[in-house]
Protein backbone atom coordinates (compact mmCIF):
# COMPACT_ATOMS: atom_id res chain seq x y z
CA UNK A 1 0.00 0.00 0.00
CA UNK A 2 1.25 3.73 -0.68
CA UNK A 3 2.99 5.00 2.28
CA UNK A 4 1.76 8.68 3.36
CA UNK A 5 4.42 10.89 4.35
CA UNK A 6 4.51 14.06 6.34
CA UNK A 7 7.37 16.60 5.63
CA UNK A 8 8.58 19.30 8.03
CA UNK A 9 10.16 21.87 7.46
CA UNK A 10 11.14 25.11 8.91
CA UNK A 11 12.82 27.10 5.99
CA UNK A 12 13.23 27.35 2.44
CA UNK A 13 11.95 23.40 1.94
CA UNK A 14 14.33 22.77 -0.97
CA UNK A 15 14.82 19.14 0.32
CA UNK A 16 11.07 19.38 0.90
CA UNK A 17 10.30 20.14 -2.75
CA UNK A 18 13.43 17.48 -3.98
CA UNK A 19 10.72 14.63 -1.74
CA UNK A 20 7.75 15.85 -3.24
CA UNK A 21 9.30 15.85 -7.11
CA UNK A 22 10.01 12.51 -6.36
CA UNK A 23 7.22 11.12 -4.63
CA UNK A 24 5.36 9.82 -8.23
CA UNK A 25 4.46 6.92 -10.72
CA UNK A 26 5.73 3.77 -9.38
CA UNK A 27 6.62 5.99 -6.28
CA UNK A 28 5.85 3.54 -2.87
CA UNK A 29 5.02 6.74 -1.34
CA UNK A 30 3.27 10.48 -1.30
CA UNK A 31 2.91 13.49 0.94
CA UNK A 32 0.04 13.79 2.97
CA UNK A 33 1.18 17.16 5.27
CA UNK A 34 4.27 19.77 5.15
CA UNK A 35 4.16 20.90 8.34
CA UNK A 36 6.29 23.75 9.61
CA UNK A 37 6.96 25.46 13.21
CA UNK A 38 7.28 29.19 11.09
CA UNK A 39 4.48 30.68 9.30
CA UNK A 40 6.60 32.64 6.88
CA UNK A 41 8.80 29.77 5.79
CA UNK A 42 9.05 29.53 2.30
CA UNK A 43 8.44 26.27 1.74
CA UNK A 44 5.01 26.37 2.76
CA UNK A 45 4.03 28.14 -0.29
CA UNK A 46 6.30 25.63 -2.68
CA UNK A 47 3.78 23.33 -1.40
CA UNK A 48 0.70 24.84 -1.41
CA UNK A 49 1.51 25.88 -5.13
CA UNK A 50 1.84 21.82 -5.54
CA UNK A 51 -1.45 21.13 -3.87
CA UNK A 52 -0.19 19.77 -1.00
CA UNK A 53 -2.05 20.13 2.55
CA UNK A 54 0.38 22.24 5.11
CA UNK A 55 -0.21 23.11 8.73
CA UNK A 56 1.57 25.42 11.22
CA UNK A 57 2.48 25.24 14.30
CA UNK A 58 4.09 27.97 15.63
CA UNK A 59 6.52 27.24 18.40
CA UNK A 60 7.41 30.79 19.86
CA UNK A 61 3.58 30.53 21.85
CA UNK A 62 5.28 27.47 23.43
CA UNK A 63 8.44 28.58 24.46
CA UNK A 64 9.97 26.45 27.41
CA UNK A 65 7.33 24.23 26.91
CA UNK A 66 8.67 21.64 24.31
CA UNK A 67 6.26 18.75 25.24
CA UNK A 68 3.13 21.68 24.53
CA UNK A 69 4.31 22.17 20.87
CA UNK A 70 5.06 18.65 19.94
CA UNK A 71 1.39 17.95 21.47
CA UNK A 72 -0.16 19.91 18.94
CA UNK A 73 2.04 19.54 16.61
CA UNK A 74 0.90 15.51 16.90
CA UNK A 75 -2.43 17.15 17.18
CA UNK A 76 -2.36 18.84 13.27
CA UNK A 77 -1.05 15.26 11.84
CA UNK A 78 -3.41 13.23 13.64
CA UNK A 79 -6.02 14.14 10.48
CA UNK A 80 -3.32 13.47 7.88
CA UNK A 81 -2.98 10.14 9.24
CA UNK A 82 1.03 9.60 7.77
CA UNK A 83 3.10 6.65 7.79
CA UNK A 84 6.35 8.38 7.58
CA UNK A 85 7.42 11.65 8.96
CA UNK A 86 10.50 13.70 6.91
CA UNK A 87 12.28 15.96 8.81
CA UNK A 88 13.67 18.31 6.14
CA UNK A 89 15.27 20.89 7.39
CA UNK A 90 13.57 21.33 10.19
CA UNK A 91 15.14 23.31 13.42
CA UNK A 92 13.48 22.21 16.37
CA UNK A 93 14.48 19.55 18.83
CA UNK A 94 12.24 16.79 19.65
CA UNK A 95 11.93 14.92 22.78
CA UNK A 96 11.71 11.24 23.10
CA UNK A 97 8.33 11.47 23.96
CA UNK A 98 7.53 12.53 20.42
CA UNK A 99 10.02 10.28 18.97
CA UNK A 100 9.29 6.95 20.52
CA UNK A 101 5.99 6.56 18.91
CA UNK A 102 7.75 7.24 15.41
CA UNK A 103 11.05 5.47 16.34
CA UNK A 104 11.62 3.70 12.56
CA UNK A 105 9.06 5.78 10.58
CA UNK A 106 10.88 8.92 10.96
CA UNK A 107 13.64 10.49 8.79
CA UNK A 108 16.12 12.87 8.87
CA UNK A 109 18.91 14.64 6.51
CA UNK A 110 21.71 16.01 8.34
CA UNK A 111 24.68 18.53 6.66
CA UNK A 112 27.47 16.32 8.04
CA UNK A 113 29.02 13.15 7.60
CA UNK A 114 27.52 11.24 10.61
CA UNK A 115 28.56 10.88 13.08
CA UNK A 116 31.16 13.63 12.90
CA UNK A 117 29.42 17.09 13.59
CA UNK A 118 25.85 16.64 14.76
CA UNK A 119 23.97 19.40 16.03
CA UNK A 120 25.15 23.64 14.25
CA UNK A 121 27.47 25.39 11.71
CA UNK A 122 28.47 21.51 10.37
CA UNK A 123 30.31 23.46 7.36
CA UNK A 124 32.31 25.68 9.62
CA UNK A 125 33.34 22.76 11.83
CA UNK A 126 34.59 20.87 8.76
CA UNK A 127 36.57 23.30 7.02
CA UNK A 128 37.98 24.51 10.66
CA UNK A 129 39.56 20.61 11.08
CA UNK A 130 40.92 20.79 7.69
CA UNK A 131 38.87 17.97 6.62
CA UNK A 132 39.03 16.18 3.19
CA UNK A 133 36.14 15.18 2.87
CA UNK A 134 32.31 16.53 3.74
CA UNK A 135 28.85 15.44 2.99
CA UNK A 136 25.23 14.60 4.07
CA UNK A 137 23.68 11.74 6.09
CA UNK A 138 19.94 10.54 5.84
CA UNK A 139 19.62 8.68 9.55
CA UNK A 140 16.24 7.21 11.24
CA UNK A 141 15.43 9.50 13.85
CA UNK A 142 15.99 8.44 18.02
CA UNK A 143 15.93 10.64 20.90
CA UNK A 144 19.65 11.31 20.76
CA UNK A 145 19.88 14.40 18.27
CA UNK A 146 21.64 13.30 15.15
CA UNK A 147 22.35 10.10 16.60
CA UNK A 148 19.81 7.20 14.90
CA UNK A 149 20.86 5.06 12.28
CA UNK A 150 22.54 5.58 9.08
CA UNK A 151 20.20 5.09 6.07
CA UNK A 152 22.46 6.80 3.58
CA UNK A 153 25.60 8.98 2.91
CA UNK A 154 26.68 11.95 -0.22
CA UNK A 155 30.32 12.32 0.33
CA UNK A 156 31.81 15.61 -1.95
CA UNK A 157 35.68 16.47 -1.80
CA UNK A 158 36.25 19.97 0.58
CA UNK A 159 38.14 22.07 -2.21
CA UNK A 160 41.06 24.53 -1.60
CA UNK A 161 38.71 27.62 -1.61
CA UNK A 162 36.04 26.44 -0.15
CA UNK A 163 33.88 28.54 2.16
CA UNK A 164 31.56 27.56 4.81
CA UNK A 165 28.78 28.68 2.07
CA UNK A 166 30.26 27.31 -0.89
CA UNK A 167 30.71 24.09 0.75
CA UNK A 168 26.88 24.27 2.32
CA UNK A 169 26.04 25.02 -0.93
CA UNK A 170 27.58 21.83 -2.84
CA UNK A 171 26.58 19.49 0.17
CA UNK A 172 22.86 20.90 -0.61
CA UNK A 173 23.24 19.89 -4.14
CA UNK A 174 23.62 16.63 -2.92
CA UNK A 175 21.08 16.43 -0.36
CA UNK A 176 18.79 16.66 -3.31
CA UNK A 177 20.08 13.35 -4.58
CA UNK A 178 20.14 11.53 -1.69
CA UNK A 179 16.93 12.24 0.24
CA UNK A 180 14.83 11.21 -2.34
CA UNK A 181 16.93 8.03 -3.20
CA UNK A 182 17.05 7.21 0.18
CA UNK A 183 13.02 7.88 0.79
CA UNK A 184 12.36 5.79 -1.87
CA UNK A 185 13.99 2.43 -0.39
CA UNK A 186 12.79 3.35 2.67
CA UNK A 187 9.37 3.43 1.95
CA UNK A 188 9.76 0.07 0.01
CA UNK A 189 10.92 -1.18 3.12
CA UNK A 190 14.20 -1.53 2.00
CA UNK A 191 16.55 -0.40 4.84
CA UNK A 192 20.46 -1.21 2.80
CA UNK A 193 22.41 1.74 3.42
CA UNK A 194 22.31 4.54 -0.11
CA UNK A 195 25.90 5.88 -0.66
CA UNK A 196 26.67 8.38 -3.14
CA UNK A 197 29.75 9.67 -3.50
C1 LIG B 1 19.61 21.52 4.84
O1 LIG B 1 20.96 21.74 4.56
C2 LIG B 1 19.47 20.47 5.92
O2 LIG B 1 20.41 19.45 5.83
C3 LIG B 1 19.70 21.28 7.15
O3 LIG B 1 19.00 22.48 6.92
C4 LIG B 1 18.98 22.76 5.51
C5 LIG B 1 17.56 22.97 5.09
O4 LIG B 1 17.48 23.40 3.75
N1 LIG B 1 19.20 20.59 8.31
C6 LIG B 1 19.78 20.68 9.51
O5 LIG B 1 20.77 21.35 9.72
C7 LIG B 1 19.10 19.86 10.57
N2 LIG B 1 19.95 19.72 11.69
P1 LIG B 1 16.11 23.31 2.96
O6 LIG B 1 15.04 23.97 3.83
O7 LIG B 1 16.38 24.11 1.71
O8 LIG B 1 15.80 21.87 2.70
Amino acid sequence: MTKRVAIFISGGGSNMLKLLESMTDDHPARACVVVSNDPNARGLEIAEARGVPTEVVRHQPFKGDRRAFEHALSGVLAPHAPDIICLAGFMRKLTAEFVDPWRDKMLNIHPSLLPKYKGLHTHERALAAGDKFHGCTVHKVTPELDGGPILGQAKIPVLPDDTPDRLAARVLTQEHLLYPAVLRRFAGGDNRLVMLR
